[in-house]
């Protein structure tokens, strides 16, 4: 993955500051530097637990030959695994949910693979406000078990993708215009540091470090606990309205109506159009309601016909599965990122209809590649975020997201999916500069904001850049005091780096 290099951060860090993080001595050693102390929990190739958890990604993209498969059974024992890689010199990646679909950003070929499937905490306190997760967790895990006490939380909109990934990128979530950003909802975070300690990071304890970890990613340590507050949530309705190609026009303006005006806050909207043979458009409709539908809000979708609906009331762990339904794993998955920004309905309106000229332009060049058999599904979409979802961020004390309250912001996702290893290169080149073409003409229109939502990058994107000089340099030096030796960037150089 291509990552921001110090030198692209001129201007942001004082040269005198910053020493480039040095390449590690050895890639390979890490496995035998972990086998003495840590034997029970490694596993080696050739191993069941090896087989198992090497092929436990969501994209065939990521899929790489670590050297060894380490799966701690403990904070602890990961802490002393990662006071072992650091004294080894040797290198590691950290998965999760495995939902990032870049290559090498959760893997690594040859260096020791860090699991997470066995950190399963999964509590409530009390008094019910604060579910403990560990990073083993799939939303989906959490929401059926929440769901027994008529709560949710602010995580993933499909039941399988990860916790930990999730919840370090930012987190669009279901109820974000009532609470923010997933990471917003996190009260107390444990984090295994480098060198191997084990502390808490919550407002009063370790503060920059807690600020840091909300959309920073893996750039400090690894995340081993997070406590976050809980939804109260007995049945929402929701569902799928999808709506045949003749109204396109209308559906995109709806977006951009409800965009514009989000004046229900117990909303959230995921409009996507859905290119094939027969074109379909079609929104996720949450509303946080156990006895209204078809709230007002939703009418400029509402009133176009559909093709299909899944609209009724239900729970929130059903609803995630039923998303999660709606995507395969085990093929090949790219997802890009990128976002318009303005005030007025005409601006919104105009940023997604050039996002969608250019892409609808764009895609005869990649069906001239690919044959129609093997892609799987090519979706764009939008999400909208507004003033009650920043406002919401900021009272619960902010993130290193950096967005602004008096915009209004479209991040767009583009989303292919195929079939067969050999169609890699040409889905990534395709989309690149599809995503240039797009970005060139939105910067033109004045519309174009450089912030790209790390859940949905794609590895030829940079991050940081995006939350704006004054946060991404703040990173950077939170990343330097907790981990002065830098091993979260050059012993795990998987993921998106701060520098
Ligand atoms: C089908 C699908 C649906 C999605 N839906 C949503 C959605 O509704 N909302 C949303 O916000 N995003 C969504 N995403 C994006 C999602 O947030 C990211 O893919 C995220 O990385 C998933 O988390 P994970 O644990 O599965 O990731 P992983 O790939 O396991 O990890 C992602 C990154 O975090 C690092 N990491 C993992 N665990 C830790 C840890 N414990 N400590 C430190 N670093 C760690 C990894 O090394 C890697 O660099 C979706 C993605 C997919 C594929
Ligand atoms: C560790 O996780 C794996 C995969 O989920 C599971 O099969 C195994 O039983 C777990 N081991 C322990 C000791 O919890
Ligand atoms: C914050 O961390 C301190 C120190 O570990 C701990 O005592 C306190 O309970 C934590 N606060 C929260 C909200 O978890
Ligand atoms: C729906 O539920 C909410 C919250 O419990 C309540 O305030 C409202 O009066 C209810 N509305 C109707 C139409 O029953
Ligand atoms: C979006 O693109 C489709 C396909 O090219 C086109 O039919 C439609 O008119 C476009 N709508 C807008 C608002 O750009
Ligand atoms: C295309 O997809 C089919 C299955 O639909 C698969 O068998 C084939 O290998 C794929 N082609 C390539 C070149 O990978
Ligand atoms: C505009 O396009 C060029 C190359 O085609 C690319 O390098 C540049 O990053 C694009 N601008 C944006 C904002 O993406």
């Amino acid at each position: 993955m291509r990552v921001p290099s110090v030198l692209s951060l001129a201007g942001v860090v004082a040269a005198s500051s910053l020493s480039a993080p040095t390449a590690p001595a050895s890639h390979v050693s890490g496995c035998s530097a972990l086998r003495a102390p840590l034997g029970n929990a490694l596993f080696s190739r050739g191993s069941s637990v090896y087989k198992y958890e090497a092929a436990n990604f969501w994209s065939n993209t990521e899929l790489m030959t670590p050297g060894c498969v380490f799966r701690p059974q403990s904070s602890e024992q990961l802490a002393e695994g990662i006071h072992a890689l650091a004294n080894a010199n040797a290198e590691f990646a950290v998965r999760g949910g495995g939902h990032m679909g870049i290559r090498g950003s959760n893997n690594i070929n040859d260096g020791v693979l860090i699991v997470m499937s066995n950190l399963t905490t999964l509590e409530l306190n009390e008094d019910h406000s604060i579910v403990s997760i560990g990073p083993s967790h799939r939303w989906g895990d959490v929401y059926a078990y929440l769901q027994k006490f008529d709560l949710s939380a602010a995580g993933g909109r499909l039941g399988p993708v990860g916790v930990p990934g999730l919840l370090l990128a930012g987190g669009v979530n279901f109820y974000g215009n009532q609470v923010g950003f997933g990471c917003d909802t996190v009260v107390n975070y444990e984090v295994v540091l480098a060198d191997g300690s084990i502390v808490q990071a919550n407002k009063t304890s370790n503060q920059d470090l807690f600020w840091a970890l909300k959309g920073g990613s893996s750039n400090f340590g690894i995340v081993t606990r997070f406590d976050l507050e809980t939804v109260k949530s007995r049945k929402v309705w929701a569902g799928s309205h999808t709506v045949s190609a003749q109204y396109i026009d209308q559906f995109l303006a709806a977006a951009a109506t409800y965009a514009s005006n989000i004046y229900d806050p117990k909303t959230h909207v995921v409009p996507a159009l859905v290119p094939g043979e027969t074109t379909l458009a079609s929104v996720i409709l949450f509303y946080d309601s156990d006895n209204t539908s078809y709230p007002e809000i939703f009418k400029p979708f509402t009133d176009i016909p559909a093709v299909s609906s899944t609209l009724d009331f239900k729970t929130v762990s059903d609803f995630a599965t039923e998303t999660g339904a709606m995507v395969v794993d085990g093929i090949n998955d790219v997802f890009v990122a990128g976002t318009v920004k303005g005030t007025t309905y005409k601006e919104l309106l105009q940023g997604i209809t050039i996002i969608n000229q250019t892409f609808f332009n764009e895609l005869p060049k990649l069906y001239k590649q690919i044959p129609t058999a093997n892609i799987s599904t090519i979706q764009l979409d939008w999400q909208p975020i507004g003033a009650d979802w920043m406002k919401a961020s900021e009272s619960r004390g902010g993130n290193a997201l950096g967005l602004d309250s008096s915009q209004i912001y479209l991040c767009y996702a583009e989303v292919v999916e195929w079939i067969g290893s050999a169609y890699d290169d040409i889905v990534a080149n395709w989309l690149e500069e599809t995503t240039y073409k797009i970005n060139n003409a939105t910067q033109k229109a004045g519309l174009y904001d450089a912030f790209n939502y790390m859940g949905d990058a794609a590895g030829f994107q940079s991050i940081f850049p995006g939350y704006g000089e004054e946060n991404h340099q703040k990173l950077v030096n939170v990343a330097q005091k907790y981990d002065p030796n830098a091993i979260f960037q050059t012993l795990m150089p998987g993921g998106f780096k701060v520098y």
